[in-house]
């Protein structure tokens, strides 16, 4: 098998496969699993997952592969787009539901743009007039040069009173309609209904014979430009408009072999915090759900397992049965198993320090080999005590906390993230500490918030609710005792399932930072230098009451 030094990772973010040099790599090192299949299913809307549990890899790979006759495409959103919405939303005083037609138009343009790509080899094709007629306005709109992006998109919204009339004169022409309307930039929402309804009159007349998926993707990533409540009223529009054209419209479109369909990639927390309708039977039956929790001792036939191993197995010049390649590379046992297995455990050792997905195997793959490679370009295989190495550590530790933040950044502040890091001061080094030693260092950050101008943010109003949001972000566990004196461990995203998707924290027991965060947050070794605390009640400023999140 190939040294150490030749293996070749992956990126361990997938928006990288993205980029044409990289397209085979991808479709080598992808697994197809049940998560693949279930998106091909047209009740799917929404492809649901933690940060790095691979919602880009799976939308990309489908738009790089005709997979079971489904043609996709991935498109982002980024800050110009939503700096676009906030205008409008100013300028023209919308409302949610206008978010939502807004949408609803950008969606049916970039799926009918898809559409016509595709299909315009098929004979049938030019006899659908109404959808030709609205084709020759696109055209004459962007004067033959749109280029399938949001933003491209979201200009015929803006300009929608010349595209309404570019619409209106085209449907004339064609004999669809009798005389050419006139439109005033005043009625923003008369013109918006009145392209929707040309488009979905056109789409309702095309048969196709593919499956269309539209993927979106970048709506977990909120500019510190836009305020928190713009951006939750633009994506509460665009999951409602996905939501109703997948369900009332494109199924209505008969006489089609394929079907069009709009899926939203997006993490749990923030699907939740949408509070759309019905949410959890839209997760349990309308999302794909990206789970890759294992259990020790099942971990082998785990569909992590098979990932990580897979991605070590393609490069290789033979092919190898599942694990092979894995034992050849970590020829060794983790320590302290209470089982005994029947092939070499180092594996655990990766789930140990893991969140169980696949981005942070692969990034401490990347590591490992990085530090392995810095001294020795010949090895062969990776060694227990590579995992002790200090650089390795670190440099994952702060990885893990980068994940963190960007997570946090989506609902708070900067400043609020430095005040989330001091907290950890507070505990003196702790690692693991009792409830009681919680409270005295959320008092002592209560302290240090009273000297500043600022009031606390709101996810440290109360000091449960900070336990709660520590529990969130799994950055500490909670330990209960079981009766027979052993310890039951239960972290949010272990906890958390299709029926319980926020579970809660329980207070009174003992807690624990994540072990691979400790050295980023300076905890696990404890300071001697200090004086004792006292334990104290809790007092914090109060803050100005209002929804999770800041502008
Ligand atoms: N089925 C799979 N086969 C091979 N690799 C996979 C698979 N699923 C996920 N991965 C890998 O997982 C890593 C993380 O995936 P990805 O970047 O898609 O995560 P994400 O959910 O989009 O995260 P974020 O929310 O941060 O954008 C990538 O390296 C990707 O290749
Ligand atoms: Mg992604």
């Amino acid at each position: 098998m190939k040294r150490i030094s030749e293996l070749q990772l992956g990126f361990a973010d997938a928006e990288n496969y993205k980029r044409r040099e990289n397209k085979e790599l991808l479709n080598k090192l992808f697994i197809r699993n049940e998560y693949l299949d279930k998106l091909c299913d047209y009740a799917v809307s929404f492809l649901v997952g933690e940060k790095g549990t691979g919602k880009t890899a799976y939308s990309v790979y489908l738009s790089n592969n005709n997979y079971k006759d489904n043609l996709a495409r991935v498109r982002y959103i980024r800050e110009t787009e939503y700096q676009k919405f906030v205008t409008l939303k100013t300028e023209k005083h919308l409302t949610l539901s206008d978010y939502t037609s807004i949408w609803k138009v950008i969606v049916c343009l970039l799926l009918s743009q898809q559409v016509k790509e595709r299909e315009s080899e098929n004979a049938m094709f030019p006899i659908f007039k109404r959808f030709t007629a609205l084709q020759s306005a696109i055209d004459e709109y962007y004067m033959n040069a749109f280029s399938p992006e949001i933003a491209q998109a979201m200009q015929l919204v803006q300009e929608s009173r010349l595209a309404a009339e570019l619409i209106s004169k085209h449907a004339k022409a064609s004999g669809e309609e009798k005389e050419v309307f006139t439109f005033t930039e005043s009625r923003f929402q008369n013109n918006l209904f009145y392209i929707l309804r040309k488009f979905q009159e056109a789409l309702s007349q095309v048969k196709v014979e593919n499956n269309y998926i539209l993927f979106i993707d970048g709506i977990d990533i909120r500019p510190s430009s836009i305020p928190f409540a713009d951006y939750t009223d633009c994506i509460k529009g665009l999951a409602n408009a996905i939501w109703e054209l997948n369900n009332d419209f494109f199924p209505s479109i008969k006489g089609s072999r394929g079907r069009l369909r709009v899926v939203l990639l997006i993490r749990p927390d923030i699907f939740e915090s949408l509070g759309l309708q019905n949410q959890n039977t839209k997760i349990r039956d309308n999302s794909v759900f990206l789970d890759w929790r294992t259990e020790y001792k099942s971990h082998r036939s785990s569909h992590l397992f098979k990932v990580i191993d897979h991605i070590l197995e393609f490069q290789q010049l033979d092919r190898f049965p599942l694990g092979k390649t894995w034992d050849n590379y970590f020829p060794w046992n983790s320590q302290n198993l209470r089982e005994s297995y029947e092939y070499p455990t180092s594996f655990i050792n990766f789930i140990r320090w893991s969140y169980y997905r696949p981005r942070d195997i692969i990034t401490m793959l990347d590591l490992l080999q990085e530090e392995v490679v810095s001294v020795d370009k010949d090895r062969t295989a990776f060694m227990p005590e590579d995992f002790d190495n200090p650089s390795f550590a670190r440099k994952y530790s702060n990885y893990l906390l980068g994940e963190v933040k960007d997570h946090l950044l989506f609902y708070y502040t900067q400043e609020e993230y430095g005040l989330f890091l001091k907290f950890f001061q507070f505990l003196d080094g702790q690692d693991n500490f009792t409830y009681e030693r919680y409270l005295a260092a959320f008092a002592d950050l209560a302290d240090y918030i009273a000297t500043t101008s600022k009031p606390a943010p709101q996810f440290m109003a109360t000091a449960n609710e900070f336990l709660q949001f520590l529990y969130d972000l799994n950055v500490v566990c909670y330990i209960e005792k079981t009766s027979d004196a052993g310890n039951f461990i239960h972290w949010c995203f272990r906890d958390r399932n299709y029926s319980n998707i926020s579970p809660k924290v329980k207070t009174e027991c003992t807690y624990e930072v994540f072990y691979g965060l400790a050295k980023a947050l300076n905890v696990g070794k404890v300071f001697t230098d200090r004086p004792a605390r006292a334990q104290r009640k809790p007092k914090l400023p109060s803050a100005p009451k209002r929804t999770r999140g800041a502008s």
